[in-house]
Protein backbone atom coordinates (compact mmCIF):
# COMPACT_ATOMS: atom_id res chain seq x y z
CA UNK A 1 0.00 0.00 0.00
CA UNK A 2 1.48 3.68 -0.45
CA UNK A 3 1.90 6.20 1.42
CA UNK A 4 -0.75 7.80 0.47
CA UNK A 5 -3.56 5.34 0.70
CA UNK A 6 -2.31 4.84 4.25
CA UNK A 7 -2.81 8.40 5.11
CA UNK A 8 -5.92 8.08 3.23
CA UNK A 9 -7.05 5.18 5.76
CA UNK A 10 -10.76 5.07 7.11
CA UNK A 11 -9.43 5.82 10.88
CA UNK A 12 -13.10 6.65 12.55
CA UNK A 13 -15.58 4.03 13.38
CA UNK A 14 -18.84 4.86 14.27
CA UNK A 15 -21.40 2.57 16.72
CA UNK A 16 -24.79 3.99 17.20
CA UNK A 17 -26.26 2.40 19.85
CA UNK A 18 -28.93 4.65 21.14
CA UNK A 19 -31.53 1.49 19.46
CA UNK A 20 -34.12 0.01 22.29
CA UNK A 21 -33.59 -3.33 21.50
CA UNK A 22 -37.20 -4.72 21.47
CA UNK A 23 -36.36 -8.18 19.79
CA UNK A 24 -34.65 -9.40 22.78
CA UNK A 25 -36.86 -8.11 25.83
CA UNK A 26 -37.27 -8.46 28.47
CA UNK A 27 -33.09 -8.72 28.62
CA UNK A 28 -33.09 -5.00 27.41
CA UNK A 29 -35.50 -3.74 29.70
CA UNK A 30 -32.20 -2.48 31.38
CA UNK A 31 -29.27 -4.13 30.06
CA UNK A 32 -28.56 -2.07 26.29
CA UNK A 33 -28.42 -4.96 23.79
CA UNK A 34 -25.17 -3.70 23.07
CA UNK A 35 -23.85 -5.29 26.79
CA UNK A 36 -25.17 -8.50 26.11
CA UNK A 37 -22.14 -10.48 26.46
CA UNK A 38 -20.79 -13.21 23.86
CA UNK A 39 -18.42 -15.50 25.76
CA UNK A 40 -16.72 -12.91 28.38
CA UNK A 41 -16.92 -9.65 26.77
CA UNK A 42 -20.00 -7.39 25.51
CA UNK A 43 -20.77 -7.29 22.05
CA UNK A 44 -20.13 -3.52 21.76
CA UNK A 45 -16.29 -4.76 22.84
CA UNK A 46 -16.30 -7.28 19.64
CA UNK A 47 -17.16 -4.09 17.18
CA UNK A 48 -14.76 -2.48 18.55
CA UNK A 49 -12.04 -4.75 18.32
CA UNK A 50 -12.87 -5.31 14.90
CA UNK A 51 -12.59 -1.74 14.10
CA UNK A 52 -9.21 -1.14 15.94
CA UNK A 53 -7.98 -4.65 13.98
CA UNK A 54 -9.51 -2.58 10.73
CA UNK A 55 -6.91 -0.06 11.39
CA UNK A 56 -9.64 2.85 13.40
CA UNK A 57 -7.89 5.04 15.89
CA UNK A 58 -11.40 6.78 16.85
CA UNK A 59 -14.49 5.21 17.82
CA UNK A 60 -17.73 7.23 18.02
CA UNK A 61 -20.36 6.10 20.13
CA UNK A 62 -23.99 7.56 19.24
CA UNK A 63 -25.45 6.43 22.25
CA UNK A 64 -29.04 7.43 23.96
CA UNK A 65 -31.21 7.03 27.15
CA UNK A 66 -30.37 3.97 29.64
CA UNK A 67 -26.90 3.42 27.35
CA UNK A 68 -24.57 4.98 30.11
CA UNK A 69 -23.20 1.55 30.70
CA UNK A 70 -21.76 1.52 27.67
CA UNK A 71 -19.73 4.60 28.00
CA UNK A 72 -18.46 3.20 31.44
CA UNK A 73 -17.23 0.35 30.21
CA UNK A 74 -14.56 2.09 28.04
CA UNK A 75 -13.50 4.58 30.63
CA UNK A 76 -10.80 3.89 32.76
CA UNK A 77 -10.95 1.68 36.04
CA UNK A 78 -8.91 2.90 37.91
CA UNK A 79 -9.97 1.53 41.48
CA UNK A 80 -10.91 -2.04 39.98
CA UNK A 81 -7.79 -2.18 38.17
CA UNK A 82 -5.71 -1.11 41.84
CA UNK A 83 -7.78 -3.56 43.44
CA UNK A 84 -7.28 -6.19 41.11
CA UNK A 85 -3.31 -5.88 41.38
CA UNK A 86 -3.46 -5.73 45.22
CA UNK A 87 -4.84 -8.77 45.53
CA UNK A 88 -2.20 -10.32 42.98
CA UNK A 89 -4.60 -10.31 39.98
CA UNK A 90 -1.94 -8.70 37.88
CA UNK A 91 -3.57 -10.38 34.14
CA UNK A 92 -7.16 -9.23 35.09
CA UNK A 93 -5.59 -5.74 35.64
CA UNK A 94 -4.56 -5.54 32.23
CA UNK A 95 -7.21 -6.76 30.37
CA UNK A 96 -9.27 -3.93 32.22
CA UNK A 97 -6.96 -1.37 31.88
CA UNK A 98 -6.84 -2.19 28.03
CA UNK A 99 -10.61 -2.27 27.42
CA UNK A 100 -9.96 2.37 27.81
CA UNK A 101 -6.56 2.18 25.88
CA UNK A 102 -8.13 0.77 22.96
CA UNK A 103 -9.03 3.82 20.77
CA UNK A 104 -9.40 7.61 21.11
CA UNK A 105 -13.60 7.44 22.43
CA UNK A 106 -16.23 10.29 21.43
CA UNK A 107 -19.77 9.91 22.28
CA UNK A 108 -22.93 11.57 20.20
CA UNK A 109 -26.26 12.00 22.16
CA UNK A 110 -29.82 10.48 19.80
CA UNK A 111 -32.41 11.79 22.35
CA UNK A 112 -35.20 9.84 20.52
CA UNK A 113 -34.40 6.80 18.41
CA UNK A 114 -35.94 7.81 15.12
CA UNK A 115 -34.04 5.36 13.04
CA UNK A 116 -30.08 4.56 11.93
CA UNK A 117 -30.18 7.49 9.83
CA UNK A 118 -31.31 9.91 12.00
CA UNK A 119 -28.38 8.11 14.54
CA UNK A 120 -25.85 8.09 11.83
CA UNK A 121 -26.43 12.24 11.82
CA UNK A 122 -26.51 12.30 14.89
CA UNK A 123 -22.37 11.72 14.87
CA UNK A 124 -21.87 14.41 12.07
CA UNK A 125 -19.77 16.42 14.24
CA UNK A 126 -16.87 13.55 13.98
CA UNK A 127 -17.03 12.76 10.61
CA UNK A 128 -17.30 15.54 8.41
CA UNK A 129 -14.38 16.15 6.52
CA UNK A 130 -13.40 11.71 5.67
CA UNK A 131 -14.73 9.09 5.20
CA UNK A 132 -16.27 6.88 8.07
CA UNK A 133 -16.79 3.33 9.22
CA UNK A 134 -20.07 2.27 10.34
CA UNK A 135 -20.92 -0.69 12.29
CA UNK A 136 -23.56 -1.92 13.80
CA UNK A 137 -22.56 -4.12 16.93
CA UNK A 138 -25.26 -6.62 16.89
CA UNK A 139 -24.02 -8.07 13.86
CA UNK A 140 -20.93 -9.52 15.58
CA UNK A 141 -18.32 -10.40 12.10
CA UNK A 142 -15.45 -12.93 12.19
CA UNK A 143 -13.57 -12.25 8.96
CA UNK A 144 -9.47 -12.58 7.99
CA UNK A 145 -8.98 -9.82 6.76
CA UNK A 146 -11.72 -8.15 8.73
CA UNK A 147 -15.27 -7.06 7.14
CA UNK A 148 -14.27 -3.10 7.39
CA UNK A 149 -11.14 -3.86 5.59
CA UNK A 150 -12.82 -5.84 2.79
CA UNK A 151 -14.54 -2.74 2.46
CA UNK A 152 -11.81 0.04 2.60
CA UNK A 153 -10.00 -2.49 -0.42
CA UNK A 154 -12.73 -1.84 -2.13
CA UNK A 155 -13.03 1.97 -1.71
CA UNK A 156 -9.50 2.49 -2.72
CA UNK A 157 -9.70 1.02 -6.04
CA UNK A 158 -13.28 2.57 -6.79
CA UNK A 159 -13.40 5.29 -4.53
CA UNK A 160 -16.67 5.44 -3.12
CA UNK A 161 -18.81 4.75 -0.17
CA UNK A 162 -18.93 0.77 -0.05
CA UNK A 163 -21.34 -1.78 1.67
CA UNK A 164 -21.41 -4.88 2.79
CA UNK A 165 -23.34 -7.70 1.16
CA UNK A 166 -24.77 -10.99 2.13
CA UNK A 167 -27.16 -13.18 -0.28
CA UNK A 168 -29.88 -14.07 1.78
CA UNK A 169 -33.23 -16.75 1.34
CA UNK A 170 -36.62 -15.24 -0.15
CA UNK A 171 -38.00 -15.61 2.80
CA UNK A 172 -35.22 -13.19 4.58
CA UNK A 173 -35.48 -9.88 2.12
CA UNK A 174 -38.40 -8.16 4.17
CA UNK A 175 -36.05 -7.95 7.40
CA UNK A 176 -32.59 -6.65 4.83
CA UNK A 177 -32.03 -3.50 3.13
CA UNK A 178 -31.59 -5.14 -0.45
CA UNK A 179 -29.99 -3.44 -3.06
CA UNK A 180 -30.05 -3.71 -6.86
CA UNK A 181 -26.56 -3.83 -8.29
CA UNK A 182 -24.48 -5.13 -11.38
CA UNK A 183 -21.43 -6.80 -10.78
CA UNK A 184 -18.31 -5.33 -11.28
CA UNK A 185 -15.88 -7.79 -10.50
CA UNK A 186 -16.57 -11.52 -8.64
CA UNK A 187 -18.14 -10.12 -5.56
CA UNK A 188 -17.97 -6.27 -6.24
CA UNK A 189 -20.84 -4.51 -7.60
CA UNK A 190 -21.91 -1.02 -8.57
CA UNK A 191 -24.95 -0.16 -6.78
CA UNK A 192 -27.66 0.81 -9.34
CA UNK A 193 -30.80 1.51 -6.30
CA UNK A 194 -31.76 0.07 -2.67
CA UNK A 195 -34.72 -0.52 -0.86
CA UNK A 196 -35.33 -1.18 2.93
CA UNK A 197 -37.43 -4.25 3.70
CA UNK A 198 -38.96 -5.21 0.22
CA UNK A 199 -41.35 -7.58 -0.18
CA UNK A 200 -40.59 -10.85 -1.10
CA UNK A 201 -41.84 -10.56 -4.51
CA UNK A 202 -40.64 -6.83 -5.33
CA UNK A 203 -36.99 -7.46 -3.91
CA UNK A 204 -34.79 -6.63 -6.81
CA UNK A 205 -32.33 -9.45 -5.60
CA UNK A 206 -31.38 -11.27 -2.61
CA UNK A 207 -27.68 -9.17 -1.63
CA UNK A 208 -28.60 -7.45 1.74
CA UNK A 209 -27.19 -5.12 3.54
CA UNK A 210 -25.06 -6.00 6.24
CA UNK A 211 -24.14 -4.16 9.66
CA UNK A 212 -21.01 -2.84 8.29
CA UNK A 213 -20.84 0.43 5.85
CA UNK A 214 -17.63 2.56 4.73
CA UNK A 215 -19.60 6.39 3.90
CA UNK A 216 -18.18 9.14 2.52
CA UNK A 217 -19.19 12.22 4.20
CA UNK A 218 -21.57 13.42 1.47
CA UNK A 219 -24.13 11.24 3.12
CA UNK A 220 -24.81 14.32 5.64
CA UNK A 221 -25.82 16.46 3.11
CA UNK A 222 -28.76 13.19 2.21
CA UNK A 223 -29.54 12.35 5.88
CA UNK A 224 -30.51 16.15 6.67
CA UNK A 225 -33.12 15.64 3.89
CA UNK A 226 -34.47 12.22 4.86
CA UNK A 227 -37.84 11.65 5.49
CA UNK A 228 -39.46 8.86 7.48
CA UNK A 229 -38.99 5.60 5.49
CA UNK A 230 -39.75 2.00 6.35
CA UNK A 231 -41.49 1.35 9.83
CA UNK A 232 -41.51 5.02 10.07
CA UNK A 233 -38.10 5.67 10.72
CA UNK A 234 -35.29 7.67 9.04
CA UNK A 235 -33.86 4.95 6.73
CA UNK A 236 -30.03 4.77 6.15
CA UNK A 237 -30.77 2.87 2.95
CA UNK A 238 -32.54 5.86 1.48
CA UNK A 239 -30.26 8.46 1.94
CA UNK A 240 -28.10 6.19 0.90
CA UNK A 241 -30.79 5.66 -2.36
CA UNK A 242 -30.27 9.65 -2.52
CA UNK A 243 -26.54 8.99 -2.34
CA UNK A 244 -26.33 7.21 -5.39
CA UNK A 245 -27.70 10.59 -7.57
CA UNK A 246 -24.36 12.59 -6.52
CA UNK A 247 -21.69 9.74 -6.23
CA UNK A 248 -21.06 6.00 -7.36
CA UNK A 249 -21.72 3.47 -4.16
CA UNK A 250 -19.77 0.30 -4.26
CA UNK A 251 -20.34 -3.33 -2.18
CA UNK A 252 -18.80 -6.42 -1.69
CA UNK A 253 -20.01 -9.73 -0.47
CA UNK A 254 -17.69 -9.93 2.49
CA UNK A 255 -15.86 -13.33 3.15
CA UNK A 256 -16.40 -14.26 6.59
CA UNK A 257 -19.11 -15.64 9.05
CA UNK A 258 -21.78 -12.94 10.57
CA UNK A 259 -23.51 -14.23 13.85
CA UNK A 260 -26.69 -11.76 14.15
CA UNK A 261 -26.73 -11.46 18.18
CA UNK A 262 -29.50 -8.56 18.14
CA UNK A 263 -32.14 -11.38 18.89
CA UNK A 264 -32.40 -14.42 20.83
CA UNK A 265 -32.17 -17.38 18.91
CA UNK A 266 -29.14 -16.02 16.84
CA UNK A 267 -27.65 -14.92 20.19
CA UNK A 268 -27.63 -18.41 21.43
CA UNK A 269 -26.12 -19.84 18.31
CA UNK A 270 -22.95 -17.07 18.39
CA UNK A 271 -22.24 -18.00 21.72
CA UNK A 272 -22.15 -21.82 21.12
CA UNK A 273 -20.38 -21.42 17.83
CA UNK A 274 -17.72 -18.99 19.75
CA UNK A 275 -17.40 -21.72 22.23
CA UNK A 276 -17.28 -24.78 19.87
CA UNK A 277 -14.32 -22.34 18.32
CA UNK A 278 -12.29 -22.29 21.94
CA UNK A 279 -10.00 -24.59 23.04
CA UNK A 280 -10.94 -24.35 26.63
CA UNK A 281 -14.67 -23.80 26.10
CA UNK A 282 -15.10 -26.29 23.24
CA UNK A 283 -15.22 -29.49 25.81
CA UNK A 284 -17.71 -27.73 28.12
CA UNK A 285 -20.25 -27.47 25.64
CA UNK A 286 -19.96 -31.17 24.11
CA UNK A 287 -20.05 -32.35 27.60
CA UNK A 288 -23.21 -30.35 28.19
CA UNK A 289 -25.22 -31.45 24.94
CA UNK A 290 -24.04 -35.47 25.55
CA UNK A 291 -25.24 -35.55 29.15
CA UNK A 292 -28.49 -33.89 28.19
CA UNK A 293 -28.99 -36.33 25.09
CA UNK A 294 -28.15 -38.72 27.49
CA UNK A 295 -30.40 -38.30 29.65
CA UNK A 296 -33.18 -37.50 27.61
CA UNK A 297 -32.82 -40.74 26.07
CA UNK A 298 -33.08 -42.26 29.58
CA UNK A 299 -36.16 -40.24 29.78
CA UNK A 300 -37.33 -42.15 26.84
CA UNK A 301 -36.28 -45.75 27.75
CA UNK A 302 -37.87 -45.33 31.00
P1 LIG B 1 -31.60 -2.36 15.21
O1 LIG B 1 -32.12 -2.27 13.85
O2 LIG B 1 -31.15 -3.68 15.68
O3 LIG B 1 -32.68 -1.72 16.21
O4 LIG B 1 -30.41 -1.32 15.31
P2 LIG B 1 -32.84 -1.78 17.77
O5 LIG B 1 -33.80 -0.71 18.11
O6 LIG B 1 -31.54 -1.73 18.49
O7 LIG B 1 -33.44 -3.22 18.06
P3 LIG B 1 -34.93 -3.79 17.87
O8 LIG B 1 -35.17 -3.80 16.38
O9 LIG B 1 -35.88 -2.89 18.61
O10 LIG B 1 -34.85 -5.14 18.47
C1 LIG B 1 -29.09 -1.58 14.84
C2 LIG B 1 -28.13 -0.69 15.63
O11 LIG B 1 -28.50 0.67 15.47
C3 LIG B 1 -28.75 1.29 16.71
C4 LIG B 1 -29.05 0.16 17.68
O12 LIG B 1 -28.68 0.52 19.02
C5 LIG B 1 -28.20 -0.99 17.14
O13 LIG B 1 -26.88 -0.96 17.66
N1 LIG B 1 -29.84 2.28 16.57
C6 LIG B 1 -31.03 1.91 15.99
C7 LIG B 1 -29.67 3.57 17.05
O14 LIG B 1 -28.60 3.91 17.59
N2 LIG B 1 -30.71 4.45 16.93
C8 LIG B 1 -31.88 4.12 16.35
O15 LIG B 1 -32.78 5.01 16.27
C9 LIG B 1 -32.04 2.81 15.87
Amino acid sequence: MNSNAEYRRVRTAVFPVAGLGTRFLPATKDIPKEMMPLIDRPLIHHGVDEAVASGCTRVVFVTGQGKESICRYFEPSFELSALLRERGKGELADVVDSIYKLAEFHYAYQAKPLGLGHAVLCAEEFCRDEYFGLLLPDDVMTAEPTALAQLEAVREKYEGSVLCLEEVSPEDVSRYGIVDAEEIEPGVYRIKGLVEKPKPEEAPSRLAIMGRYLLSPKIFKHLKNLKRGAGGEYQLTDAIASLLEEEPVYATVYKGQRLDCGIKEGWIQATVVKALEDEKLRDIVLAAVAEYEASANGEKTK
